[in-house]
């Protein structure tokens, strides 16, 4: 006898079929595994077969041969565990003819049978549905998170038992009912606001112009000056979250089972803010069975990177190629893991050791000043538009009543701007200014004849790269939209000439 049964895996954030099939047969009693297996899969025989064993049913000793295909890639992960047993049961002839049709089965055993959740449904769920599959039987624990994607029927199994209770007609298949209550989720709400910031107006609007036009954003000053504090209101600034965009963030969080009954869905931009010691592997990813980093977590959001001169040079460096590609692909010898990695970054620092350069107050010395700041690599640094200066608020500022403008209100004004880029690119692969290729630089910041004549003078005297040449025109393009101009204007060349001044002022050209 001869059983098939549809199982399913993630590789990154792609799911994959895998058909399992099982074969009882009169020969020596016994189980063995075919195709190319993970160690967790082949761990599967005996979960699978404890779990068996301590069903209500007694199976005469067969020969009992499993197959796992398509034979080329590796198959990993313990959700085949509930597959492989369902397709023994069938060989076994236990099974209702038809009802594991159109259907692809899920979960872990324990060896008491109870089926354990797995990690990664909310994107295996969205695949199978695009698959076409009609319904899934997945663990109980997981039904919360599986139930964000509709078009798709839910059996939630919670033991072997039951399942095969309802594969042998001995009780009915419950479909999970979908609550509308399963989606209402509130999106967008913050526990902190830019409300509660007082002054800082400088440190404010670059953060606007940042969230404005998706440029990194780069914040120096001594302790205490505010920096940790706008950073972690930045993503309430940033257009509000749709549900799609919170499913696709979602996804990545399940796979790292970060998701769970109360929170089955990430309903608020992430602020993910690593230590500075996190090793490269956290940062951007990885494992013999590549996990999404830091990076990942933060699609999005913002990734943000306090103290970023105290910051291992090698974790770093592993945001360069994501900074651009907005994805990440870890390669490893059975195929290439690829996670979104869509994040924007922001990024603090003492301007020296002791925090105080260049006040008076500093008490290292001129090379040690250099060596710290050096610390953020000049390739990194050439990926972050804004460099701004946090000075501390004054006394006045701290103590004043008058209220402060809300995220909400900023969210609005970014907003607007976002629409008139969506607008610009929406013929090409770039939603942003910031990510404004040097052509299309030229084609979208024109600039008239007197304003040709002040950039030429400043090229001269900052001895400005063409880098830095195109950086200001986009950020100078960011702020015009901010005002939706279609005109550059002399003021927004200032403004983007003054966050690239900073940086100068630190990092030499
Ligand atoms: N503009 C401000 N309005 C209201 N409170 C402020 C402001 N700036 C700083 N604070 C208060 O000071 C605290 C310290 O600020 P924050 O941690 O953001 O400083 P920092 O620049 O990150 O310092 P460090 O370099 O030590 O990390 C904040 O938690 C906040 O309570
Ligand atoms: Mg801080
Ligand atoms: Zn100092």
């Amino acid at each position: 006898m001869f059983g098939k049964i549809n199982g399913m895996f993630l590789q990154g954030l792609e799911g994959k079929h895998v058909l399992v099939e099982a074969d009882v047969s009169d020969g020596l009693p016994g189980y063995s595994f075919v195709g190319v297996l993970a160690s967790e899969v082949k761990e599967a025989q005996d979960r699978v077969r404890t779990a068996i064993r301590n069903l209500h049913l007694t199976l005469p000793p067969k020969k009992v041969t499993i197959n796992l295909s398509p034979a080329d890639i590796r198959k990993e992960g313990t959700g085949f565990d509930v597959p492989i047993a369902v397709a023994i049961l069938c060989a076994y002839g236990l099974v209702i003819p038809g009802i594991t049709e159109n259907a692809v089965f899920i979960g872990e055993l324990g060896l008491d049978g109870k089926v354990k959740g797995v990690p990664g449904i909310l994107a295996l769920t969205d695949w199978a549905k695009n698959s076409g599959y009609q319904k899934i039987f997945l663990p109980k624990d997981n039904i919360y998170e599986a139930a964000m994607i509709d078009g798709i029927e839910l059996v939630s199994i919670g033991n072997l038992n039951e399942l095969f209770d309802m594969l042998q007609g001995k009780k009915q298949v419950d479909h999970w009912q979908r609550n509308t209550l399963d989606k209402e989720f509130e999106l967008n709400q913050y526990d902190v606001d830019f409300a509660e910031v007082n002054g800082q107006l400088v440190l404010r609007r670059a953060a606007e112009v940042a969230a404005s036009g998706n440029h990194n954003l780069l914040m120096i000053g001594p302790p205490g000056s505010g920096k940790t504090m706008i950073a972690k209101r930045m993503p309430t600034i940033l257009p509000r979250l749709k549900l799609e965009e919170s499913i696709a963030i979602s996804k990545v969080y399940s796979i790292n089972n970060l998701l769970n009954q109360t929170e089955p869905l990430i309903c608020r931009r992430p602020f993910r803010a690593p230590h500075y010691s996190v090793t490269a592997q956290a940062l951007t990813g990885g494992g013999v069975r590549p996990k999404p980093g830091e990076i990942s977590l933060a699609t999005g959001g913002i990734l943000f990177i306090d103290e970023i001169c105290e910051a291992h040079r090698e974790s770093l460096q592993g945001l360069r190629t994501p900074l651009e590609e907005r994805v990440i692909q870890i390669a490893r010898v059975h195929g290439t893991y690829t996670y979104p990695a869509d994040f924007l970054l922001v990024a603090a620092t003492n301007p020296c050791p002791c925090g105080h350069f260049p006040d008076a107050k500093c008490t290292c010395s001129p090379g040690q000043v250099r060596r710290y700041l050096s610390k953020i690599s000049r390739p990194l640094l050439d990926r972050i538009d804004i460099c701004v200066e946090a000075i501390p608020v004054t006394y006045e500022e701290i103590t004043r009543t008058s209220e402060n403008e809300t995220s909400e209100q900023i969210r609005a004004r970014v907003e607007a701007c976002r629409a008139i880029q969506d607008e610009r690119f929406k013929s090409t692969k770039i939603r942003c200014n910031s990510e404004m290729s040097s052509k299309q630089v030229k084609e979208h910041c024109h600039i008239n004849k007197e304003e040709s004549l002040f950039m030429k003078e400043v090229f001269r005297e900052m001895q400005l790269s063409a880098r830095m040449y195109d950086k200001i025109l986009k950020i100078a393009r960011t702020t015009a939209d901010m005002e939706g101009r279609v005109q550059v204007e002399h003021k927004d060349l200032c403004e983007a000439i003054s966050y690239v001044r900073v940086r100068e002022q630190y990092w030499g050209q």
